[in-house]
């Protein structure tokens, strides 16, 4: 996507570098203890549905997914997103989300898991999680365990252990 402000594209392997300083200045040295961050703990973000966003050449933005499974369900873990600073409520933000769902609905992935503040992601077709029906590998809080369910039948089979896969 090309908007005046901003260019989003695929996140290749070299831009690894930049993406993790942007989680680094979003969320600190506190991010190795998330349980998102144990989720995706040693396995590679997907990068053909990993997008960055840049100003010029600046990386301003960048959203990652990653396989995990529900029960015996194959999906996706989305995060971390984040947006540059100075860059914040331009928009960046909704439109990596965008791309990242849409590029998992075109591969055809059952859903996308995430965790974070519903407000934000309820845009983007993310909706709660039924409390009690997945187990993590680390506390989160119930109301910010967020999916979106890109095939109808991954509703009625998302409950259970999630794991890295
Ligand atoms: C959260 C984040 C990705 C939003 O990116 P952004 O590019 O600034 O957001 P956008 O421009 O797409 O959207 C801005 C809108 O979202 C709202 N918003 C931003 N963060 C929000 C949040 N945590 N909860 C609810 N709404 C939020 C803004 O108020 C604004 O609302 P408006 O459109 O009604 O004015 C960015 O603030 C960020 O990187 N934060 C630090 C890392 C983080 O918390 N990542 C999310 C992990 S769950």
């Amino acid at each position: 996507m090309t908007s005046p402000l901003f260019d989003i594209s695929l996140e290749q392997p070299e831009d690894r570098a930049e993406t993790e300083m942007l989680a680094a200045q979003a969320f600190g040295p506190g991010r190795f203890t998330r349980t998102a961050f144990r989720l995706r703990e040693g396995r590679d973000a997907e990068l053909h549905l990993s997008f960055v966003a840049r100003k010029g050449a600046v990386m301003v933005g960048s959203v990652k997914l990653t396989r995990i499974k529900v029960g015996e369900k194959p999906g996706l873990l989305l995060g971390p997103l984040v947006v540059a600073p100075n860059t914040k409520n331009q928009g960046v933000g909704q439109a990596l989300l965008n791309r990242a769902v849409e590029a998992a609905r075109q591969e055809q992935e059952a859903f996308i898991l995430l965790v974070g503040d519903h407000s934000y992601y309820a845009r983007a077709g993310f909706e709660q999680v039924p409390s009690g029906t997945l187990i993590l590998p680390g506390p989160a809080d119930p109301a910010r365990i967020l999916v979106c369910y890109l095939e109808e039948d991954a509703r009625k089979t998302h409950m259970g252990a999630v794991t890295r896969w």
